[in-house]
C-alpha cells in the first residue's frame, strides 16, 4: 500500500503547484502587502540591516520583499521541489542563502533579529518543532513573526471549503487548475456585492483580494483547494503555538478579521 504521510505529501502538493505558478508579480508580491501582513506589530523599516530567516519560502514571494525591506541577509528555507523556482527568481543570490530542508531543520544560528513563517504552520500537522527550531535559531530579544488561517471569521467559508477539499486535495493539477477557473467567476460577482453588502470575509475580499490580478486570484482559489493539510486557527490555539514555544511578549492581531499575524520574543 502507497500511504503517504501528510506532511511530505503537503510538500509534495505545494512543489507541484509553484512549478505551476512562478511568479509574485504585483500587489500578491508588493510591499504594500507585506506591510499589511505584518501590521500592526512591525513596519518594514524595522527589517533593516536585519539577519532574518523565512520558513516555507515558496517561490520567494515574502524572500524579496524581505529584501526590499533592507534584511541584509535572508535564510530561505523550503523543502519541495519549488526550490528551483525559488533559487531562480532570487535577485540578490549574495544576500539570500536557499536551503531545501524542512522548518524543523532550520539551523541554530542564535543570531537572528527575525525569523518569519508567513502562510506555512497551518500547513505542517505538527508544527512544534519548527516553533523550536525558530526559537534556536533567533538571538535573544529576536522575533518569531508567524501568518495563519483563522478559525474565527471564516465559519461560512469553512462550511463551503471544507466538503470540497476532501476530493480536491486529491485532484490532479489540471482538474485543480480547471475548477480554479469555475470558481473564479462567483468569486469575482462576490467581490463586487460586497461593496454594497456586508458580506463574510468582506474586509479581506476589498482590502485584498480585490487587489490581486485576476491571474493571482485563481492561484489563491488553487491554493486553497491544493494541499493535503491545512488547520483553521483559533485565537487560542495561535497564541499557544508561541508561549508553548517559551516565546514571551506574544502579540495576535485578527488580520482582516480571517487570520492571525501573531509575534513574540525570545526572552534576553
Ligand atoms: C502557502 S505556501 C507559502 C509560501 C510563502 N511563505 C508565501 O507566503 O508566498 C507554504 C509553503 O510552505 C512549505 N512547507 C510545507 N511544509 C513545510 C515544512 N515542514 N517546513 C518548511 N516549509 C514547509 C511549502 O512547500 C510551501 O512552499
Amino acid at each position: 500500500m502507497n500511504f503517504t504521510h501528510p506532511k511530505d505529501q503537503t510538500i509534495k502538493d505545494f512543489g507541484e503547484q509553484w512549478l505551476h505558478y512562478t511568479d509574485s508579480h504585483g500587489f500578491y508580491g508588493s510591499m504594500e502587502l507585506f506591510f499589511d501582513i505584518i501590521y500592526p506589530f512591525l513596519k518594514p523599516g524595522d527589517i533593516k540591516n536585519c539577519k532574518v530567516a523565512e520558513i516555507g519560502s515558496g517561490t520567494g514571494r515574502i524572500v524579496n520583499m524581505l529584501l526590499e525591506a533592507g534584511a541584509k541577509h535572508v535564510i530561505a528555507i523550503e523543502p519541495s521541489e519549488a526550490f528551483e523556482v525559488l533559487s531562480f527568481n532570487i535577485p540578490e543570490p549574495k544576500k539570500v542563502t536557499c536551503l531545501k530542508i524542512t522548518g524543523d531543520q532550520l539551523p541554530a544560528y542564535e543570531n537572528l533579529d527575525y525569523v518569519f513563517s508567513i502562510g506555512v504552520l497551518h500547513h505542517i500537522p505538527d508544527p512544534k518543532p519548527v516553533v523550536e527550531a525558530a526559537f534556536k535559531a533567533l538571538r535573544p530579544g529576536g522575533h518569531f513573526v508567524i501568518w495563519l488561517y483563522g478559525k474565527e471569521g471564516n465559519s461560512l467559508y469553512l462550511g463551503l471549503i471544507s466538503p470540497m477539499r476532501i476530493l480536491t486535495k486529491h485532484l490532479p493539477h489540471f482538474m485543480l487548475y480547471f475548477l480554479a477557473e469555475i470558481i473564479y467567476w462567483p468569486l469575482v460577482l462576490y467581490i463586487k456585492v460586497c461593496h454594497i453588502l456586508p458580506l463574510p470575509l468582506k474586509g479581506y475580499m476589498l482590502s485584498v483580494l480585490e487587489k490581486m490580478s485576476p491571474e493571482k486570484r485563481r492561484l489563491i482559489i488553487y491554493d486553497q483547494l491544493n494541499p493535503s493539510y491545512a488547520k483553521y486557527y483559533t485565537r487560542q490555539e495561535a497564541e499557544r503555538l508561541l508561549i508553548d514555544g517559551k516565546f514571551e511578549n506574544v502579540r495576535i492581531h485578527h488580520r482582516h478579521g480571517y487570520s492571525w499575524t501573531v509575534i513574540g520574543t525570545k526572552p534576553i
